[in-house]
């Protein structure tokens, strides 16, 4: 990092530092326009029309290049929208390389991809070491797409090796770090060449803004091709999202120090508990990932946890309806604690044990959270 930046945390909660040159004002305006008008010349003085890009979403996009160490980032008008510009950069013939267990949207846009663009997708077994490079040797792989942690089992990648594997074959290698934002973990820093967030989740941080982002070591040729993507699919965030996700990541570090070690304390609480069978936790030391988590994560283990439960799908059912503080919801991140039976989202092609819960944990008490798991659990 460059020594005149200030550190992760100041810059976040400064939001990037913004002074309003007019006004003073320390917080960014919302700019709602669409159109922006052309000067004496016919020249536009900045921005056009906000499809391509507005004030609002370009003060944010500041913030998230500067966070992400990246040469330029994009806000998209959710996290769907930003995965699929991205991978609208792949062409008819190329192949992408994925894990099998992943974030489930990303998986069934890829599934798509394959069967009606004519693009190839290998998925590999994250457990298995050495799959991903096999994966990638085994054809012409132009897109290397990863979790560092595998969403919702926790499962570890080596963002390092996973880099040098996509670079050795030309191919470029794009991160989902959602659940593991650049306080934890700075996937550019680590040889990813694209970082990707579902800004929805930890960066908005309160459940209430769809938000995506991509940001890019270097601004080449494929990045341009993203940008003119999103202006012609029009998934851009709007002025009053990107203005809320700015205020969201104010507090990005501290919520997720809290996070982290609420989740921390949940997984050591039941690890070896008799109401579960297992506790999927990357901090745990019994993980098998755990070295390789503590070497890329250097802010904590992040607060996402997965408990396997006896009695199949019905079981980890029961728990999820029985839970007072934790929230039986969708998504993840916000400052709230959610559960959720992740089979019954994941639809046909889930790969997800049947009896696994997936928790998000949010900032409140952990007592209060064990205690309203260990009732639930029964
Ligand atoms: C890891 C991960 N990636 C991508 C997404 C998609 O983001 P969004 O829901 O904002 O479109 C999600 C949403 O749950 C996610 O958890």
């Amino acid at each position: 990092m460059n020594e005149n930046e200030p550190s992760l945390d100041t810059l976040l909660a400064q939001g990037g530092h913004f002074v309003d040159r007019e006004t003073g004002a320390i917080v960014p305006p919302i700019h709602p326009a669409t159109t922006f008008a052309r000067d004496r010349r016919y020249e536009l003085t900045g921005f056009g029309y906000s499809r391509s890009a507005n004030p609002t979403g370009a003060e944010v996009e500041k913030v998230l290049a500067r966070l992400e160490g990246a040469e330029d980032a994009l806000v998209f008008a959710s996290g769907l929208a930003g995965i699929s510009t991205f991978f609208e950069t792949v062409r008819a013939g190329e192949r992408i390389v994925a894990p099998r267990v992943m974030y489930h949207g990303t998986a069934d846009w890829l599934r798509r991809l394959a069967e009606r663009r004519g693009v190839e997708v290998a998925f590999f077994d994250a457990t298995a070491p050495g799959a991903l490079e096999a994966a990638v040797e085994a054809g012409d792989t132009s897109v290397v797409w990863i979790e560092p942690l595998v969403n919702p089992t926790w499962d570890v990648i080596d963002v390092r090796a996973a880099a040098a594997a996509a670079h050795a074959a030309g191919a470029v290698l794009g991160v989902d770090a959602t659940v593991t934002p650049a306080v934890t973990l700075r996937a550019l820093d680590l040889g990813a060449d694209v970082v990707f967030h579902s800004g929805t989740k930890y960066l908005a941080g309160h459940s209430d803004v769809m938000a995506g982002v991509l940001a890019t070591r270097s601004a080449g040729e494929r990045w341009e091709e993203m940008k003119l993507a999103r202006t012609l699919t029009g998934g851009v965030l709007g002025a009053f999202e990107a203005w809320l996700l700015l205020r969201g990541m104010r507090t990005l570090h501290i919520r997720y120090e809290r996070q982290a070690a609420n989740a921390n304390a949940i997984a050591r609480h039941f690890e070896g508990h008799p109401g579960v069978e297992a506790v999927l936790y990357p901090g745990l030391e019994s993980h098998p990932g755990h070295v390789v988590a503590k070497r890329q994560m250097t802010g904590g283990f992040g607060a996402m946890l997965s408990l396997l439960v006896p009695d199949g799908a019905e079981g980890a059912k029961r728990v999820a309806t029985r839970t007072r503080l934790f929230v039986p919801a969708t998504s993840l991140g916000g400052v709230e604690s959610l559960i959720e039976h992740r089979a019954s989202v994941e639809g046909p092609h889930s790969a997800v044990p049947a009896n696994l819960l997936r928790l998000s944990v949010g900032i409140e008490r952990a007592d209060e959270l064990i205690a309203d798991l260990e009732q639930a659990l029964g």
